[in-house]
């Protein structure tokens, strides 16, 4: 892929890390990574490409930001085919937002890169960020 479209929002910068890490790995694999704030997606660029990367910490009550929330609903009747990888950060759940993510962009036919979302307790650890790069790897070889 020519560019590896990264789309995150984050507030306090843990997910923001974990985007840093994965357009890390996007390079070490020779890719250029373009990391996007949620609100300044440009949706057809982005839906033009076969893989991307969409990052959301758990907020609410286990549920995704509202603004990652409405992008979804805005390419979710699109996304089917395409190649997801999902990360984002957490603190006191179980990664239950991560898994009902997964599971909606599943139903509308996305392939979730590495078969589940990247999670990460708070600021990435060396270990989360070590998967983190990994999956970059794999985003970029679409
Ligand atoms: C309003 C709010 C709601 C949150 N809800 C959850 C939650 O449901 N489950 C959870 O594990 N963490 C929850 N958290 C913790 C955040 O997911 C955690 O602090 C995360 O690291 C924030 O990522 P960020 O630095 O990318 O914004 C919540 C935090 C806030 C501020």
């Amino acid at each position: 892929m020519e560019k590896a479209i990264i789309v995150y929002w984050s507030s306090t910068g843990n997910t923001e890390a974990m985007a840093n890490a994965i357009a890390d790995g996007v390079k070490a694999a020779g890719g250029t990574p373009e990391l996007v704030y949620v609100d300044n997606v440009n949706v057809d660029e982005l839906l033009a490409q076969p893989a991307f990367a969409i990052g959301c910490p758990a907020m609410g009550a286990e549920e995704l930001d509202e603004s990652v929330d409405s992008f979804v609903s805005e390419i979710e009747g699109k996304v089917s085919g395409k190649n997801i990888l999902l990360f984002g950060s957490y603190d006191w759940g179980d990664g239950e937002w991560m898994r009902l993510w997964v599971e909606r962009m599943q139903n509308a036919g996305a392939n979730i890169i590495g078969g589940e979302g990247i999670i990460a307790n708070l600021e990435p650890d060396a270990d989360a960020k070590a998967a983190l790069e990994a999956a970059g790897k794999q985003l970029a070889a679409f």
